[in-house]
């Protein structure tokens, strides 16, 4: 039975034993590596009494244990499936523990394992343990010195953490590198990789004149798709620089590009392994979004070598601490480099799109969740982007100046350390002279909270009183939070601004007064989205078109065109006889006249989509709304046509020319594209386009509105597409994810057959993601399909999955687990696909706790 007990934040405890030193000697070998580990390990100086060393381990062989040289026999240590307890152990100890494990047959990719002809590592969360045993926690910090032996030929590159210090050739064709670690780091941070690479160099010069060699690793001849990835690595270096006076701080930084890859990519110190997806980029194969995710994950990466390493988590419980922190870094930092407005729209779709529903879902925990069963289960949208939210919300409160004060008195206070979230409050708190005790809650709470409004004005006062008030979200009752308000009042003839600020709601229901407004204002709430809510402020057509051609903040303007949308939205599905108003002709004919932006334009006519709608509204029936959705698009597209057509045509036009702009008029133009798409006359054109593209954004656009709309000449261009990039992995991850999202009613047998395609592996977690998770993820039609056939090749996707990758797996349940929004019939589906796959035998950790909490 797999064992689902969950660890409670409330239980930690302090480690009994500490070990300062770590010496790793490593011997590669596909299926027999022997790591060799020699600890210096100190007890606890108040903990005497506790002579008991239980190490973590998890999947591997035992070879040897000395104690101070000493061979321990059997009976001074028990081993079990997760530990290795050693019996009466002294004080203060050299301990020597030789295992050996199996890269090659690890699929899960914790630990070491092999991608493509490389070994890499991946520790965090629990992945050291499956190296050798280890207190497997990041309070214990230790320095590191690492010697790596493989074969020569076949790993001419071997990479750690910290500093090369010895490199030498061995017999029967073997070499030898030492790598030293100068800080102290928990074994999460520890990284290795072994291969055959094409390797960019550059270079940086700190601002206090460290030179740092900067070092970027791809698959052999992949070079010529490396050099925006290192260009974004020296404007982040020089951005921390900048803005939070952080300066790297060893003589190296490494990044390697692997194929196989759970998640985005790994901060280990001085030597990150990245998804490939993150790194390899050039014009002709990445689009503009994936050259935007690259700078913003190589930023991550970056910014955690403080926000992660220098200052760390004390527990798992904390894990906002770095990637709350670090997400809001990466924020800032794309903020800066691109329109600002344009970032923080995305980054609020994204929350309120999935964070929202996660926080509604089963698997609802506060940033600082209280309760694990498997860690990995935590790296969530709440922890990350919600995390995020809350330290933005710290910055507004205490302004950037105050923040950037708060930053210095936390690393001050903590650097080397593996701190709490508490920790961080305080340092911010104390530096600014400030209570932060309400603001702390934010840390416990679950659930979106409501935010309710409220506004009347007084001629004769000539007064606006505006009444806030909150209510708790899905989660437990709570004391009221501490929520910051951006507003802005605008003049509704001319659209001026009037006031604007931000007003702290703290109680349950609050009014504020606002004095001396000759007249009656529009009011812009909750600008910039200024904390992660659900604001309930119903405002009238009319205030909402006056916000949007007239706000300061873009993100009000583009919100309150999604206002309308959504409303509209609603129409449709209520009634499904419902046309579109006049009011709403106009609206969308006034954002495509509006001198704007291409970007912004592009995201103020992108519809707010399935998975935001199912938010909005209640016992949500797929099928209904998907037909309001294409009703409303249909409707929109028809009163539009021309204007439509011509924006499509000017973008193409300008693109042609050489316009610093080109990413936001592709934009445009791939926003107008997904309307016209939708009259099949426009097949040509969409044809056209694919074959005119001269750069993966345009190809892959016309392409997926081939899909979308299953354009007679879809199968042409997708089989000339696949012809085209069949050598090149990241393009194919692409035409995967377009296969899963075609609307055809034969999609199913379409899915069986790539499940057999010869590209198509399970090991892959890329592959998988593309083919099972844009299904699961970007199909709602089909995925929702009312047979309920959707969820039952999901679930047998998931079944196989777990046996190979259980953290894959895992992710890709989400769309069987999130069922609240749905009507009684979906959830009672989904719960049926949920209880066939808890019988799963030997199922994992991963998916069984999420199974649980759902079926609970
Ligand atoms: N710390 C990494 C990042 O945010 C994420 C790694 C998490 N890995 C995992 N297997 N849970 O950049
Ligand atoms: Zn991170």
């Amino acid at each position: 039975m797999t064992d689902l007990t969950p660890m409670y934040l409330r239980d930690y405890q302090e480690s009994v034993y500490q070990i300062p030193k770590v010496d790793l000697t490593i011997e590669l070998d596909d299926e027999r590596t022997l790591v060799r580990s020699s600890m210096t390990v100190e007890r606890n100086t108040n903990r005497v009494e506790q002579d008991v060393l239980v190490l973590d381990g998890h999947d591997m062989e035992l070879v040897t244990i000395h104690i101070d040289g000493v061979l321990l026999s059997t009976d001074q240590y028990q081993v079990s499936q997760e530990s290795l307890i050693i019996n009466h152990c002294p004080g203060n100890f050299v301990l020597t523990i030789e295992t050996m494990i199996n890269p090659k047959a690890n699929t899960a990719l914790e630990g070491i394992y092999k991608s493509g002809g490389a070994f890499c590592s991946q520790c965090e969360a629990e992945g050291f343990r499956r190296i050798t045993y280890f207190l497997d926690r990041p309070d214990v910090m230790s320095i590191y010195t690492t010697t790596i032996i493989a074969d020569k030929d076949k790993y001419p590159f071997l990479l750690s953490n910290g500093n090369c210090i010895e490199r030498k050739d061995l017999e029967h064709g073997k070499h030898l590198v030492s790598w030293h670690d100068p800080f102290h780091k928990p074994c999460y941070l520890f990284a290795l990789v072994a291969g055959d690479f094409d390797l960019l160099e550059d270079a940086f010069t700190t601002k206090s004149g460290r030179n740092v060699d900067l070092q970027l690793f791809v698959d052999k001849g992949n070079l010529f798709k490396a050099h925006y990835a290192m260009q974004a690595l020296k404007d982040s270096m020089a951005w921390d620089e900048q803005v939070f006076d952080l300066e790297y701080d060893l003589d190296i930084y490494m990044i390697v590009a692997v194929d196989f890859f759970n998640m985005g990519a790994m901060e280990n110190k001085g030597l990150n392994v990245f998804n490939s997806k993150y790194v390899l980029a050039d014009e002709r194969s990445a689009t503009d979004d994936d050259f935007f995710n690259i700078q913003a994950v190589i930023g991550h990466e970056y910014f955690h070598n403080w926000t992660g390493n220098r200052v760390t988590c004390r527990d798992w419980f904390q894990l906002s601490l770095k990637e709350g922190l670090t997400v809001f870094r990466d924020q800032q930092f794309s903020a800066d480099m691109h329109q600002k407005d344009v970032t923080r729209i995305n980054n609020v779709r994204v929350l309120r799109a999935h964070q929202f529903a996660e926080d509604a879902g089963p698997m609802a925990h506060p940033i600082r969740p209280e309760k694990v069963v498997e860690m990995n289960n935590f790296y969530t949208l709440t922890v990350y982007e919600k995390g995020s939210e809350v330290i933005r919300m710290l910055h507004t409160l205490l302004g950037e100046t105050g923040f950037q004060r708060g930053i210095k008195e936390y690393i001050a206070r903590h650097d080397g350390q593996a701190v709490t979230c508490d920790d961080f409050i305080n340092a911010m708190a104390d530096a600014n002279d400030r209570d932060l005790s309400q603001f702390s809650l934010w840390y416990s709470q679950v659930g979106t909270p409501q935010v309710h409004a409220n506004a009347t004005y007084d001629l004769q006062s000539k007064s606006l009183s505006l009444r806030l008030s909150q209510t708790p979200g899905a989660g437990q009752q709570h004391p009221p939070l501490l929520i910051p308000i951006g507003f802005e009042l605008l003049n509704p003839k001319t659209g001026e601004t009037m006031r604007q600020g931000v007003l702290s709601l703290s109680d349950a229901a609050q009014t504020f007064e606002f004095e001396e407004l000759a007249l009656q204002p529009v009011i812009a709430l909750l600008t910039g989205f200024s904390a992660p809510v659900k604001l309930d402020f119903p405002q009238s057509n009319d205030d909402l078109l006056r916000i949007m051609t007239s706000a300061n903040d873009g993100f009000s303007r583009w919100e309150a065109s999604q206002s309308l949308f959504r409303q509209c939205i609603a129409n449709y599905y209520k009634d499904t006889g419902y046309r579109l108003p006049d009011s709403l002709q106009q609206a969308f004919a006034n954002i495509l006249d509006a001198d704007i932006e291409p970007a912004f334009k592009a995201l103020q006519i992108t519809l707010p989509g399935f998975a935001e709608m199912t938010e909005f509204l209640q016992d949500v029936e797929p099928q209904r709304l998907l037909a309001a959705l294409e009703q409303f698009e249909q409707d929109l597209l028809n009163s539009q046509t021309a204007k439509l057509t011509s924006i499509y045509q000017q973008c193409t036009e300008r693109l042609f020319g050489d316009s610093e702009q080109a990413s936001g008029l592709r934009a445009l133009k791939n926003a107008c594209l997904h309307y016209l798409a939708g009259d099949e006359d426009f097949d040509g054109e969409v044809v056209s386009q694919f074959r005119q593209a001269r750069n993966m954004t345009e190809q892959i656009a016309a392409l997926n509105a081939a899909a979308q709309y299953n354009l007679p000449s879809f199968e042409n261009i997708n089989n000339a597409f696949a012809e085209q990039w069949q050598e090149d992995t990241l393009v194919m991850d692409k035409w995967f994810a377009i296969q899963a999202k075609v609307q055809d009613g034969n999609i199913f047998e379409r899915l069986q057959s790539l499940l057999s395609h010869p590209k198509f592996s399970m090991e892959n977690p890329n592959r998988v993601r593309s083919l099972v998770g844009s299904f699961a993820n970007s199909n709602p039609k089909y995925f929702h399909d009312p047979s309920g056939k959707g969820y039952e090749w999901l679930a047998t996707q998931i079944a196989i999955l777990d046996k190979i990758n259980p953290q894959v797996a895992s992710r890709l349940i989400t769309g069987l687990i999130q069922g609240q929004g749905f009507c009684q019939e979906v959830q009672s589906r989904l719960r049926k696909q949920l209880a066939g796959l808890q019988k799963l035998e030997n199922i994992s950790a991963d998916i069984g706790e999420k199974i649980s909490a759902a079926l609970a």
